[in-house]
């Protein structure tokens, strides 16, 4: 899922060819309820500070946090672990971590999904070691309930956008071997295709 060197070996699809999992539309609307729901559990906060993780999650931000309106502070880090592979090489290359101070703050992780588990699991403990924040919290636009590692920590999500099968996704911000990030909505390869 991830932007690396570039593997002839992939063919890559156009929008026709491939299969609408959740549309530019459904994706919208849910996100104006996320952004609702965010907005209101934060309303007395003077500061919210979001962090996404990118890449995965440039799309989902950007358009997330138009419908949120609380005084917002909005830092990135980047961590990557799936390179051309459908699936997880199961160990995290942190690409950048750089973040401000957040002691006491109150904190909104962003993410685009979380399949195995493994990297919020991982940037979480890295965070909570590091920063004693003054709440924690996490948007995630698709939930794989199905794909959870065993060595991954339960992590519990408090905004969460829609739950999806077992199958690999593409599109709004989640690529394949570093194409479909650009897809408005949220597809899948079709089997005959993979
Ligand atoms: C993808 C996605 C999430 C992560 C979820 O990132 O954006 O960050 O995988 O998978 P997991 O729950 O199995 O860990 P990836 O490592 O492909 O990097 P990218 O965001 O740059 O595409």
């Amino acid at each position: 899922m991830t932007n690396t060197a570039e593997s002839p070996s992939i063919k890559m699809l156009r929008q026709d060819q491939l299969d609408t999992v959740i549309s530019k539309e459904q994706i919208d609307q849910r996100l104006k309820e996320m952004g609702a729901a965010i907005s209101e559990t934060y309303k007395d906060t003077e500061k919210l500070v979001i962090i996404a993780i990118l890449k995965g999650s440039f799309m989902f931000l950007a358009d997330l946090i138009r419908y949120i309106d609380v005084p917002c502070q909005i830092e990135f880090v980047r961590l990557a672990s799936y390179g051309n592979s459908k699936k997880s090489s199961g160990s995290i290359r942190p690409v950048d971590l750089t973040l401000p101070n957040l002691a006491n703050e109150d904190v909104l992780l962003v993410e685009d999904i979380i399949d195995s588990g493994l990297t919020l699991s991982f940037f979480i403990d890295y965070l909570q070691s590091l920063h004693k924040t003054k709440s924690l919290r996490l948007a995630v636009l698709l939930d794989k309930p199905e794909a959870r590692s065993p060595k991954a920590a339960p992590v519990a999500i408090d905004f969460s956008g829609f739950n999806v099968g077992n199958e690999f996704l593409i599109g709004y911000g989640l690529d394949y071997a570093g194409f479909y990030r650009n897809l408005p909505y949220i597809a899948a390869i079709p089997p005959e295709h993979q």
